[in-house]
């Protein structure tokens, strides 16, 4: 889903780039334009971070495998 129109910026990139370590809307805003044209997506990608940083994206993936093991393999994408 859309965040910015303007700059064609989602939440899954606002999440990804939260996940590598840009927790502030201006450090977001200078590496997509988020929020830097008209303003009005501004207080949508402020949520957006935040729910981000209060839930922060798994680096593993769970998965059982044929012998019912529970494994927990790295993230890679
Ligand atoms: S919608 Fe984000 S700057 Fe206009």
């Amino acid at each position: 889903m859309y965040v910015c129109v303007c700059n064609a910026v989602t939440e899954r990139t606002i999440r990804d780039l939260v996940a590598e370590g840009y927790h502030t809307l201006n450090e977001i805003q200078a590496l997509t334009g988020c929020s830097g044209t008209c303003g009005r997506c501004h207080d949508h990608a402020e949520a957006v971070i935040e729910a981000s940083l209060a839930r922060p994206a798994s680096p593993v993936i769970p998965v059982i495998d044929p012998s019912g093991t529970s494994l927990l393999l790295p993230r890679t994408a």
